[in-house]
């Protein structure tokens, strides 16, 4: 059956947190305790709204179910969605600025298909043709090996504070895409 990439939309918003949700609890169990993930799920993987009304958030479905989703910003917020409490929402400067590769979750029974890299790819080549020469993100334990595979380097290992002092590792990693 045929899968078919769009932008999302708001109405996208309760199906996309759905997909979070299978996504973070089938797939991010042998990287994370399920604190983390429970209070990650309140704030750092909650929709970024902000993606979607710039229309640069993806996602990939098939008969109407979401298979995967992901994205890229142009604005400063490194990773989290509406919930999470450290936003900024200054716009980058693509001659300057790395732009931000965003949220990207794919369903547990859609893993390992080519579904994250190809999301992957159309969002690189997106943030590329507004301009961006950089790309970055705070990547999930769980994304490290895709990025490594697609050329991002490691810049810093960083913790995101949750809650009750519990607090979630992720990984800074750059990618040149122009000279
Ligand atoms: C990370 C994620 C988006 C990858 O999606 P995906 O559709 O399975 O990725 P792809 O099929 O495009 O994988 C491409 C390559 O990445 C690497 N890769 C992906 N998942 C991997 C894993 N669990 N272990 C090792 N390598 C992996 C492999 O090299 C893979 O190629 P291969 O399948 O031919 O070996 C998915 O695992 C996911 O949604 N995880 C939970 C949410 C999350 O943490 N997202 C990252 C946010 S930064």
């Amino acid at each position: 059956m045929e899968t078919t990439l769009r932008k999302a939309t708001a109405a996208d918003i309760p199906a996309l947190q759905e997909l979070i949700d299978a996504s973070v609890r089938g797939l991010q169990a042998n990287d994370y305790t399920p604190a983390q993930m429970e209070l990650a799920l309140q704030t750092v993987f909650t929709v970024d709204s902000q993606l979607i009304e710039d229309g640069t958030y993806f996602v990939v479905e098939q008969n109407g179910e979401l298979l995967g989703c992901g994205g890229w910003s142009q604005r400063k917020t490194l990773c989290g969605g509406d919930h999470h409490a450290v936003r900024e929402d200054a716009l980058l400067d693509p001659s300057q600025d790395a732009a931000k590769i965003r949220a990207f979750f794919v369903h547990p029974k859609w893993t390992r298909r080519g579904i994250g890299s190809f999301l992957l790819h159309v969002a690189e080549e997106a943030a590329l043709s507004a301009g961006f020469q950089r790309l970055e993100m705070g990547a999930t334990l769980t994304g490290v090996p895709l990025y490594l595979r697609e050329g991002y380097r490691v810049v810093e290992r960083m913790e995101v504070p949750l809650k009750d002092g519990v607090s979630l590792p992720v990984v800074r990693m750059e990618k040149m895409v122009a000279e």
